[in-house]
């Protein structure tokens, strides 16, 4: 149905819904909680170059404010995710439309994960993970300087004809640089947010509930930040967003587009409620008459200028 459809990922998505990157880890552990073909596209776990195991566990922790997490980029390595997990994907969910997501110590394993993907059919989109805020070796933080983000990106576009997202870190002071940068270094798009660094302290034991201090925040609290970034990016790139923070109901998911956003990811708030995808599909017709949108598409930036 055209009224849902947006255009992303090279593609026509069904709707502009999508589990963010992690959340749905591969995707088959997810198989049995809803039918995933309703979904606009697949996000699947950062990979790289080997396998990890991820940090120290808990990988966890609960807060009032929200989920921190430190995983630290625990994947099977791209070998087990090219051999195992998506020729399998690509049997189970033939026509469901794919983005890997994928991450590097150094700009070159980013363009050998780049090149090792180019050559498989059943991925339709590269998501550079530039901003994971849970590994520091080799420099993973390219998403928060420009020349970070210009080495990434540019070295990737030329090592692939698949459309690539950029996915930005909310740990900035002014993402519009950023964003700049990533297009002009030929991203098709960028995804926003990342987590927020947060920490999290135990009194009675005065130690860090966290193996590294730090983790990323995410859920609720990150909502008005990625509404803000989006919107402050939206003002000066030209190609699409991904918006991913915060979002439990349809007003959330809206509110994101409002501010430039064409789709929208989720990530934790799944696991608060594992039907939270299906459900904000099944919102979004009633929501657009709500509003008085013809079409998903026409929310995209419709936010009215600010009073002079
Ligand atoms: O919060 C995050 N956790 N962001 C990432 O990019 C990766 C993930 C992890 O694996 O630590």
């Amino acid at each position: 149905d055209e009224r849902y459809a947006v255009s992303l990922l090279g593609l026509t998505l069904k709707n502009p819904f999508m589990p963010s990157s992690g959340a749905f880890y591969y995707g088959l552990d997810h198989m049995d909680d809803f039918d995933l073909n309703q979904l606009g596209a697949l996000v699947l776990k950062t990979t790289t170059l080997t396998p990890r195991t991820g940090n120290p566990q808990p990988w966890i922790v609960n807060t009032k404010a929200g989920v921190l997490n430190s995983v630290g980029l625990a994947n099977p390595g791209i070998d087990a995710v090219t051999a195992d997990f998506l020729p399998e994907l690509a049997e189970k969910l033939p026509d469901l439309p794919k983005m890997l997501s994928i991450s590097g110590a150094t700009v070159d394993e980013f363009v050998q994960l780049a090149k090792i993907i180019d050559d498989i059919e059943t991925v339709n989109a590269i998501e550079l993970n530039l901003s994971c805020p849970n590994v520091d070796e080799g420099g993973r933080a390219f998403g928060v300087t420009e020349t970070g983000i210009h080495a990434v990106v540019s070295a990737v576009r030329a090592a692939t004809s698949k459309p690539i997202y950029a996915k930005l870190s909310p740990n900035v002071t002014d993402i519009k640089p950023l964003a700049v940068t990533a297009e002009n270094a030929g991203a098709d798009g960028l995804t926003m947010v990342n987590t927020l660094v947060g920490m999290s302290l135990d009194l009675q034991s005065r130690s860090a509930r966290l193996y590294r201090g730090k983790g990323g925040l995410s859920g609720e609290a990150i909502h008005p930040l990625a509404v803000e970034l989006i919107w402050e990016a939206a003002s000066v790139v030209h190609i699409p967003i991904i918006g991913v923070g915060g979002v439990s109901s349809i007003d959330d998911a809206l509110e994101l587009m409002l501010a430039g956003a064409s789709a929208v990811q989720v990530g934790v708030m799944n696991s608060v409620d594992k039907l939270r995808l299906p459900k904000l599909i099944d919102a979004l017709p009633a929501a657009l008459d709500k509003y008085h949108f013809d079409k998903v598409s026409d929310v995209t930036g419709a936010l009215r200028a600010l009073p002079e």
